[in-house]
């Protein structure tokens, strides 16, 4: 068999009543053109897979790829590309959400070598989503929105699931591709080492009629982490630049704790140790606030795949409460080995610049220590 032309490759989890209608409108809209079809299911429980071998008796141009081990949208689509024949590679989620009927303009000038990738996209004229959630909308147009910024991606959809690609293009990056990437259009879009000359085809986004979306709160934060990881992941572990985020934004809401506590007067506390008087708990208030914050946010964003429920959260909030405690104790000593042995006692200089480096590598160090508590005992297990 001659390798066909296109290569439509539909990442499935869950499909079984959709694909059974997809794949004969594909097939109608593509008659007059060599292709194949490609399912990559992860071993669905409804048995999507099934189906797909039912579909292929009668058909040559089907595959079908039941992967065992491994899950994953991103890692679906690089598998179903690696199979692929085609010149041209077409990926649609396999729901019936995507517009099948806008496949040529998608594919042609592929074909005709025009353009490198194109993209389904809903958020040019033209294109849309059905009735979302304004939750929904918001987030996407907030995800968007950030990837234009922070990657410079000109495109309007970046985050579209709708997309081909041509295999010379596809060959060219596919061994910068991050697998476990998030979205695999900006891993193409993002990684390759020459601009891509990109097409974008509005379609309205449609909505699902059988079975139900993959994506769950989890999202959110492998979004964060994927960006971070595109644009600094060469030199940093994107689960910390997440963290440290979490902490900067800590840091805000300890000081908006102080200004609480003092424009409602919290009283000052005389403590039995002198040092500390008068103790001031406002302070403490933005203390407790910035802990409570960033328990938070680290437990539903930073560690989300780990993260504490119900009464358990209890727990990890003492967990980390302590491991905040530790922190300070390693940062106090840290300043003082820092500043009074080593500066003033071994270098005899002490001024306010030098408090200030002792300060910082203090926290640094503080921080730290801090990541690996709480990546390895806080919230244990977490894969990153
Ligand atoms: N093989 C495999 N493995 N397929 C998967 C997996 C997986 O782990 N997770 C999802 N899929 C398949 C689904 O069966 C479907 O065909 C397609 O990938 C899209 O998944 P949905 O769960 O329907 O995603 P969605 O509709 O919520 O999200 C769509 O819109 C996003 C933008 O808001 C997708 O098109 C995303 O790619 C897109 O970014
Ligand atoms: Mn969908």
């Amino acid at each position: 068999m001659t390798a066909p032309d296109i290569s439509v490759i539909l990442p499935t989890f869950n499909e079984r009543e959709n694909i059974q209608i997809l794949i004969p409108k594909i097939e109608s809209i593509l008659k007059s053109h060599s292709f194949e079809i490609i399912i990559v299911d992860d071993n669905s429980p409804d048995k999507t897979w099934e189906i797909g071998e039912e579909l292929k008796t009668s058909r040559k141009n089907l595959v079908i790829l039941r992967r065992m081990e491994g899950k994953g949208l991103s890692s679906a689509v690089l598998a179903g590309m690696s199979l692929a024949q085609g010149k041209v590679f077409l990926v649609m989620d396999a729901d019936l959400q995507h517009d099948e009927t806008i496949l040529p303009k998608l594919i042609l000038p592929l074909l005709e070598n025009k353009f490198d990738i194109t993209v389904g996209t809903r958020y040019s004229i033209g294109g849309g989503t059905s009735n979302w959630s304004w939750f929904r909308k918001f987030f996407s147009l907030i995800a968007t929105w950030i990837a234009k910024l922070f990657l410079s991606i000109s495109i309007t959809d970046p985050m579209s699931g709708f997309f081909g690609i041509s295999r010379s293009y596809f060959l060219k990056t596919a061994d910068q591709i991050n697998p476990r990437g998030f979205k695999i259009l900006l891993e193409f879009l993002h990684r390759s080492a020459f601009a891509p000359r990109i097409l974008e085809i509005p379609f309205l986004f449609k909505n699902r009629q059988f079975g139900k979306t993959k994506l769950d709160g989890s999202v959110i934060r492998n979004y964060l982490i994927a960006l971070l990881d595109l644009r600094f992941g060469k030199w940093i572990s994107p689960t910390f630049l997440l963290y440290s985020l979490v902490g900067s934004f800590g840091v805000l809401v300890n000081l908006v704790g102080l200004l609480i506590g003092e424009l409602l007067s919290f009283p000052e506390i005389q403590t039995s140790f002198r040092f500390l008087n008068p103790f001031y708990s406002s302070v403490l208030f933005g203390i407790e606030l910035s802990i409570l914050s960033n328990f938070t946010l680290n437990n539903y964003l930073t560690f989300y795949e780990k993260r504490y429920t119900g009464i358990r959260i209890l727990q990890g909030l003492i967990l980390f409460h302590l491991v905040c405690l530790l922190g300070l104790l390693i940062q106090i000593s840290v300043f003082q080995f820092l500043y009074h042995k080593i500066f003033v006692y071994e270098l005899q200089s002490s001024s306010l610049p030098i408090k200030l480096v002792s300060d910082s590598l203090a926290i640094l160090a503080a921080m730290i220590t801090n990541y690996f508590l709480n990546l390895n005992v806080t919230w244990k297990g977490s894969k990153d």
